[in-house]
């Protein structure tokens, strides 16, 4: 009887000061309620990723791409009506950064997010990870807003930081009472450089570019636990900015403009594990050193999980479904996953592909079969690459992605 009760105080306590207040209240200091469906069964998501927020602060033209930066995601936001945004990795060009300030680039990223009352939620990426920065202290920062829903859920050395997953409920419940109609899980795929170390020669330290193994055990057992608790197999989606090695295997057997639509110009690609031996050594003398195999074979063998989405690689932007055993690979799916990436959207970065924002649109009806829709929205206002990532999708053909660029306007190199 106590929710009644409250629902009312808060109309009333709403028309006392006149602010249109959210429907979904959990406390007076925070508005931001659980994350729910619209009423018309529609959840979307904005992913924005290689923001690169921060380089050169000491030139001309570093600023001035962030200035662009805040344009393209005002003008997606403008076309786009998202339930929340993703910030998928490398937020900030963490080796242009000063101790002192490092992070204030997050209040130029959020500013548009705030601005339209939205929330988000990040992922760190390896540019995130820098002498002078982390992913505790961006998280830090992002904690100045409770628009942001950025957490961390495993802890230890070598976790990471930007692990953790939210549930989506129906419209209707709005007290976590029921079981979520999706979840979304967010990876960190660290990589970079340790915050404030050097070694003996006073050279940064790196670290590890890949999900950790105690990360997986921890996805593995949550994703058990809520099947469990809810005696139902809930549709997810997952986030993480490194892609894995099975979408450098893919792209090996071939992208298909048609059917795996989108731009296909960062050949090979580079996943996790890059650049590491598999003893654990990363001093250039390995190609790659298989460490993502434990997170490969998590995502390929949690059921009903549609799509992993990943940034890094800035000139590719197609969803691939990995449905089979590849070559040179040890994993085998059990069940299809879409191995997707978004579009750089920010100004900093390498590359000149049209910056833009991959869109997914999850829809109670299609989660029924554990399908979800996705498009490119860029910066023109053009929608590419806009596909139905369902039972029959690697083989639905759709019309190919042009190539298209942007250039800073006002940046003079
Ligand atoms: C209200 O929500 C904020 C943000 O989630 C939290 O920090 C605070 O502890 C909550 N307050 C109460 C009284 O529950
Ligand atoms: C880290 O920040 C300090 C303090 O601003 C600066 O002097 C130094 O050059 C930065 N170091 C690196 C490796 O970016
Ligand atoms: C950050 O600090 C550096 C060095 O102290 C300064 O030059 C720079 O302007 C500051 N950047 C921002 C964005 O405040
Ligand atoms: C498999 O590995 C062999 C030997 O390293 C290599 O020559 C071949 O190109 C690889 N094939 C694929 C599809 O990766
Ligand atoms: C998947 O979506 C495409 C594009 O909308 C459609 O042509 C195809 O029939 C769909 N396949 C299934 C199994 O629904
Ligand atoms: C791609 O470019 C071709 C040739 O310029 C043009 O005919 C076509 O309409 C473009 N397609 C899209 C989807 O913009």
């Amino acid at each position: 009887m106590l929710l009644p009760v409250l629902a009312v105080l808060i109309c009333v306590a709403s028309m006392l000061d006149a602010k249109p207040l959210a429907k979904k209240v959990v406390n007076s200091t925070n508005p931001f309620g659980p994350l729910t469906f619209s009423s018309d069964g529609t959840f979307q998501i904005s992913i924005f990723e290689d923001l690169h927020f921060g380089e050169n602060a000491w030139d001309q033209w570093g600023p001035q791409q962030d200035i662009n930066s805040v344009k393209v995601i005002n003008e997606i936001l403008d076309a786009e009506s998202p339930g929340l945004v993703v910030l998928n990795g490398d937020l900030i060009t963490g080796e242009n950064g000063f101790l002192e300030n490092s992070t204030v680039y997050v209040d130029q990223i959020v500013g548009p997010l705030v601005d339209r009352g939205l929330t988000w939620a990040s992922t760190y990426g390896n540019h995130d990870y820098d002498y002078n920065i982390s992913g505790s202290t961006i998280l830090a920062r992002e904690r100045q807003w409770y628009n942001s829903r950025t957490t961390q859920m495993v802890f230890g050395e070598d976790a990471g930081v930007s692990n953790y997953y939210l549930p989506v409920y129906d419209s209707d419940c709005t007290d976590e009472s029921c079981a979520p109609e999706l979840l979304l899980w967010f990876f960190d795929s660290k990589g970079g450089f340790r915050y404030q170390q050097e070694d003996d020669a006073g050279n940064r330290v790196g670290q590890p570019n890949w999900v950790d193994f105690t990360v997986v055990d921890w996805f593995l057992q949550t994703h058990a636990e809520l099947v469990n608790k809810y005696n139902k197999l809930i549709p997810s989606l997952a986030f993480v900015h490194i892609p894995t090695f099975a979408s450098y295997v893919l792209q090996e057997e071939g992208v298909d403009p048609n059917t795996e639509t989108g731009i296909n110009d960062d050949v090979p690609l580079a996943p996790q594990a890059q650049g590491w031996c598999a003893d654990g050594r990363n001093d250039g003398s390995c190609d790659y050193g298989g460490q993502d195999t434990p997170f490969m074979q998590a995502i390929s063998e949690v059921p009903g999980l549609m799509a992993v989405f990943s940034g890094h690689d800035h000139g590719n932007t197609w969803c691939y479904k990995w449905d089979r055993q590849l070559p040179n690979m040890t994993v085998a799916p059990q069940y299809d996953v879409n191995l997707c990436f978004g579009q750089h959207s920010g100004y900093g970065g390498y590359g000149n592909w049209e910056r833009g924002a991959r869109q997914i649109l999850a829809t109670q009806s299609k989660l029924e079969n554990f399908e979800v829709d996705t498009w490119i929205r860029l910066e023109s206002g053009n929608v590419v690459g806009s596909v139905s990532l369902n039972g029959t999708y690697g083989r639905d053909r759709y019309p190919k992605t042009n190539h298209t660029e942007t250039y800073c306007p006002t940046c003079q190199y």
